[in-house]
């Protein structure tokens, strides 16, 4: 099949890739020249762990193409998909429609033969109708069908989640194009992968549905994170206890600062706005949007509690700033919120992140970016830990009692056990446990 895909954002980039390592033929466009042309020498944009040898082993075969020419992409196309970014918008929290819009009317004088128009960008539901009105509107004679193909794939882990996904969800009542999506996702037949085929409006709403539900699940467990740290109870044992029930499960149990990304934050919001709009308002989902919120907010005050109710002249030694470990990503990340806030209370910070520090330089000022963790640690009263990277799960705590006079260590992600940080001569707080005391 040939599909050509606007947009080479993470989503687009990812798809592309994946289609093309499928054996498609895969056609990548982006208004944007000077990103077409680092792609086109193998340059990747994003951090995405295997993206760069999948990316430049179908370039070179072949079959992965990045251009800036819609005009000669689209009507060779079996499948056109939509991979356009949508923000929220400014002001009302609404996901911004307005690329995907623009894309519709420029992919429409395009189509040849028959086509089908997949949106991929995540899109509240009626998105899809608005794209089907607009392309006929701007080509009354094309023949095509539009279908909603949400993603569902997690930074850091995107090309495993595409090539091993749960399940694919297609979202068209039409038959051709039923056939032409069952052909592009084949691969995936081999290993029995289901695939929910269904109307575009359920389709479009699945993909909320998905993340609103996960998100709640998140603020649901640190909200009994918060009720341990009052009790004594342990919440890494309550998540167990519960996610070994089979109706509730085990995964994203595990309590932390809030999450952060570039989605659950920006979709649960545009849900709330959808829900409100068609007069079904989501009493669940905006309570989360608003306890994630505070949450996030919270998380600086526990640290100066930690400290003894003041960090002012303090050295704080962050370790992590972006929402989660194995990507570049800052976006809503819970350090936007945390590292001002001591900042403000007079703490002095200084912080190392592996792949986070070229984006945090812009986000957060007066941070002092330091080489390693190590480095960031040396001379710190205070140790934060805000982000689970691998390397910082085995810190060799000799070495850090040398590096830092203080002895207080606060682990926002519970990637420590509290008795041995304490054993090494530390005090130590972290998520819905008790403190262990040095
Ligand atoms: C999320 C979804 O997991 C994907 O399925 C979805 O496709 C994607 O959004 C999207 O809509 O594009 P992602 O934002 O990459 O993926 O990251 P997650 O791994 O889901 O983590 C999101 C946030 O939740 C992070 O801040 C993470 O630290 C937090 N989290 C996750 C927890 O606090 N606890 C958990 O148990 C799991």
């Amino acid at each position: 099949m040939r599909v050509a895909m606007i947009g080479t954002g993470y989503v687009g980039l990812v798809s592309g890739a994946c289609f093309s390592d499928f054996g498609h033929e895969v056609t990548c466009v982006d208004k944007d020249a000077s990103k077409i042309e680092a792609l086109e020498r193998g340059e990747i944009p994003i951090y995405e762990p295997g993206l760069d040898v999948l990316v430049n082993g179908n370039m070179q075969v072949g079959r992965l193409t990045f251009t800036t020419d819609l005009a000669n992409t689209v009507p060779e196309a079996d499948a056109v998909f939509i991979a356009v970014g949508t923000p929220s918008r400014r002001g009302d929290g609404h996901a911004d429609l307005s690329y995907v819009y623009a894309a519709a009317r420029e992919i429409a004088p395009l189509l040849t033969g028959y086509t089908v128009v997949v949106t991929k960008s995540t899109v509240p539901v009626g998105t899809g109708d608005e794209v089907e009105r607009i392309i006929r509107e701007v080509a009354p004679d094309a023949d095509f069908d539009v279908a909603s193909n949400p993603e569902f794939l997690r930074e850091g882990s995107a090309i495993e989640d595409f090539k091993r996904p749960d399940r694919v969800v297609v979202g068209t009542d039409a038959e051709r194009a039923q056939d032409v999506m069952r052909e592009l996702y084949r691969p995936l037949f081999l290993r029995e992968t289901p695939m929910v085929i269904t109307n575009r409006q359920t389709s479009e709403l699945i993909k909320y549905a998905g993340n609103a539900f996960l998100a709640t699940k998140i603020s649901f467990i640190n909200e009994m994170a918060d009720i341990c740290e009052k009790t004594g109870a342990n919440v890494i044992d309550v998540a167990k206890g519960i996610g070994l029930d089979g109706r509730i499960g085990k995964l994203f149990l595990h309590a932390g600062p809030g999450y952060g990304g570039s989605c659950f934050p920006k979709d649960t919001l545009a849900l709330v706005k959808t829900a409100e709009d068609v007069g079904a308002p989501t009493g669940i989902v905006s309570a989360v949007v608003e306890a994630n919120a505070s949450r996030k907010k919270r998380m600086a005050h526990k640290v100066i509690e930690a400290a003894g109710g003041d960090v002012s002249g303090k050295k704080i030694a962050v370790l992590g700033v972006t929402f989660k470990p194995n990507t570049d990503d800052m976006r809503d990340s819970p350090s936007l919120d945390i590292i001002p806030l001591l900042k403000e209370s007079g703490a002095s910070i200084r912080a190392f992140d592996p792949a986070g520090m070229d984006e945090a330089k812009d986000l957060i000022d007066g941070v002092d970016w330091a080489d390693n963790a190590y480095d960031a640690i040396n001379g710190a009263d205070i140790l934060l830990i805000l982000t689970e990277w691998n390397e910082f799960r085995a810190l060799q705590w000799d070495k850090v009692a040398k590096a830092m006079p203080g002895r207080l260590v606060v682990d926002l992600r519970n990637i420590y056990t509290p008795h041995e940080v304490a054993r090494q001569g530390f005090t130590y707080h972290s998520i819905g446990r008790a403190p262990a005391i040095a």
